[in-house]
């Protein structure tokens, strides 16, 4: 059969792809000043997270850019020194990454221009990365908070991002500037904006009361949340306010919070989305349930193709996912295979189930077919 050279294209791995950079081009461009966000890959055929990154990777670069930012990735098996050189411990690395205006002037030598680093920690989806780079366009290079009025604080709260802090400060004068307290607790609120502004957005406003308050708004998970003066001042407050508002009810098992799940005892109820958009039809559906049963369960979604084997190891199909009750604590393991569809009411009717002793632990071995 002949093929025509457009579905020949397609059949060739990787030929709608990555399209590479050298070290040295992108020390050019930022040298021109340009804002860039950088995927460090290494694209041996075992780095199967550098190959999942490569359509979102894609489609992010086919996308109009956000406040000029460019989009290129560079192999680091071809530039090994100017990765490890930009502190990338493991692959893929997303670093968004402009010179300082000042050193943009002076002559262009690489080792004394170095450019502001921002790690990308987030998931690895296209609408996440773009969330990040409206946020860290928004707020000042110096990472300020964004100064907001009455008249639309409500507005940003509910659009700006995902997760949205406002701080209201009292004026530097009167009885809090007796104390100095308005200033202390504003300058707390720009520290925690400055080390938080890659996951989430910070407004300000200066209010003619004298009390300083601090709070914030999930826009996902539906939380409101707020803290006192009092609060404030409180060391590490702060930080666990943000923590607090940011929680997300059903998190994404990934690598790095894995452990936090496994130690606590508790039960994990997981679910392997059978594709990337069944999760947020699942989180839409289970959210109550999940917050209802958090004292004694982790509900977390888990991605098949970051966790390979998960699925099967829990007396799932790999292809066609579902949900899995573990207990870490016994290694026992139940595997969703009733009859109705996964619900909220399913699921928290096969959970009492599970409590009362009326579900068998699954043994490995006994298959993963049935329906
Ligand atoms: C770049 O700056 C460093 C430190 O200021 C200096 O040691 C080095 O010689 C400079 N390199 C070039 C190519 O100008
Ligand atoms: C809110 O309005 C003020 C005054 O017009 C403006 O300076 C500020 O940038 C606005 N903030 C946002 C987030 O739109």
């Amino acid at each position: 059969m002949r093929l025509s050279s457009f579905s020949y294209l397609l059949l060739i791995p990787g030929a709608v792809a990555w399209n590479h950079i050298k070290a040295s081009e992108l020390q050019e461009r930022l040298q021109r000043g340009e804002r860039t966000l950088v995927a460090y890959i290494h694209h041996q055929p075992q780095d199967k997270p550098s190959q999942l990154l490569e359509p979102i990777w894609t489609s992010l670069q086919s996308q109009p850019p956000v406040d000029e930012t460019a989009i290129v990735s560079i192999e680091c098996s071809l530039s090994l020194p100017d990765c490890l050189q930009a502190d990338v411990a493991s692959y893929p690395a997303i670093r968004l990454l402009l010179l300082p205006p000042s050193s943009q002037t002076t002559t262009p030598n690489a080792t004394s221009n170095k450019p502001k680093q921002h790690r990308y920690r987030g998931p690895r989806t296209a609408s996440s990365i773009l969330a990040f780079l409206r946020r860290m366009t928004r707020q000042s290079s110096s990472g300020l908070p964004t100064p907001v009025t009455t008249e639309n604080m409500t507005t940003f709260a509910s659009t700006a991002d995902d997760v949205v802090f406002l701080g209201r400060f009292g004026p530097s004068k009167g009885k809090e500037k007796a104390t100095g307290l308005s200033g202390l607790l504003r300058k707390e609120y720009e520290s925690a904006a400055r080390r938080y502004r890659d996951r989430y957005t910070f407004g300000i406003m200066t209010v003619p009361t004298s009390g300083s308050t601090v709070t914030c708004q999930n826009n996902v998970e539906g939380v409101h949340l707020s803290l006192s003066a009092a609060e404030i001042s409180r060391p590490g407050a702060v930080d666990e306010f943000v923590r607090r508002c940011a929680e997300e009810v059903i998190p994404a098992l990934t690598r790095r919070n894995e452990l936090s799940f496994y130690e606590t005892g508790k039960s994990i109820v997981h679910f392997f989305p059978p594709t990337p958009d069944a999760r947020a039809a699942y989180l839409a559906e289970m959210r109550p349930l999940a917050q209802k049963y958090a004292e004694y369960l982790h509900f977390v979604t888990t991605d098949p193709r970051e966790f390979p084997g998960a699925a099967e190891m829990l007396g799932l199909s790999r292809s066609q996912g579902g949900l899995s009750v573990q207990n870490p604590n016994t290694g026992d393991v139940y595997p969703y295979r009733r009859r109705e569809k996964i619900s909220a009411a399913s699921v928290e009717a096969f959970l009492g189930d599970i409590i009362q002793g009326n579900v068998h632990a699954w043994k490995p071995g006994e298959g993963h077919d049935e329906l």
